[in-house]
């Protein structure tokens, strides 16, 4: 009974995702790792950092007794095969992934990822147990001239499987990923509004949607303040062990 408390308790937990790209080697992660051994954890929150997949399992290995997940920043739509150089949904939950990012803008930008190819991925994921973390973004031309919300909604539409039970989106506008700049509250407040909206009418579901894209120390009280944001997904300020725990522990203020 108690368990099925707190699993139900975790499910409402606010989660903060540290994507590292294509940065940081094992000298940064050991100097990285020892800064978060230093630091005081609090069950109220999910904490999930998303190396280059070569350093999941390196990452893992120093920082397994801290209860900060580990996430993959891709994978691909098949378990096994000849897919040379491809990531497996299946391997990655072997070697210990709780979450993986699927459709990144850069990935969709600069690997030509279509929203068919991301909802396979984001299937393969499911199927696989990880938790996919679906990502979409209008770009500036389409938050200038308006047609941010219909954007959105068609990359739901074509990028979601039909039926789910546990994925998260990520509403990382493109203009605002590492930029400096992040839009307005009563923006982010309507897109997360609209995303859920979509989910329920298209999908008769639910899910949590979380903002990335420029997140740093500064701004994370002001993002977190909109009541639509189920947590934030962090670029350039995860690099910095100082920047991310600024921000973890402005998350943990703002949920107390
Ligand atoms: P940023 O990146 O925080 O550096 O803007 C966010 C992301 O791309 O996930």
């Amino acid at each position: 009974k108690n368990k099925c408390f707190i699993l139900k308790l975790k499910e409402t937990l606010m989660l903060i995702a540290a994507n590292w790209k294509m940065n940081l080697g094992k000298s940064e992660i050991d100097q990285f790792s020892k800064i978060l051994q230093s630091n005081e954890f609090h069950d109220s929150l999910d904490i999930c950092i998303f190396p280059p997949s070569v350093y999941i399992n390196y990452l893992n290995t120093r920082i397994e007794n801290l209860p900060i997940s580990i996430g993959a920043q891709n994978c691909y739509h098949e378990f096994s095969g000849a897919f040379t150089g491809e990531v497996s949904p299946t391997s990655l939950k072997d070697i210990g992934c709780k979450y993986v990012l699927v459709g990144h803008s850069e990935r969709r930008v600069n690997n030509n990822e279509s929203n068919l190819y991301v909802q396979k991925c984001t299937s393969a994921a499911i199927k696989a147990n990880l938790i996919p973390i679906l990502c979409v973004g209008e770009t500036l031309k389409d938050r200038v001239s308006g047609t941010a919300l219909d954007f959105i909604e068609n990359q739901l539409i074509e990028s979601i499987p039909s039926s789910f039970e546990n994925i998260f989106v990520a509403y990382e506008p493109i203009w605002s990923i590492g930029t400096g700049k992040i839009p307005s509250s009563s923006e982010i407040k309507e897109m997360h509004k609209h995303i859920k909206q979509v989910i329920s009418s298209k999908f008769n579901n639910s899910i949590k949607v979380i903002y990335g894209g420029s997140v740093n120390p500064s701004n994370v009280s002001d993002i977190l303040n909109v009541n639509e944001v189920d947590g934030i997904l962090i670029g350039g300020a995860s690099l910095n062990p100082k920047d991310f725990l600024a921000i973890y522990h402005s998350t943990v203020k703002h949920l107390n």
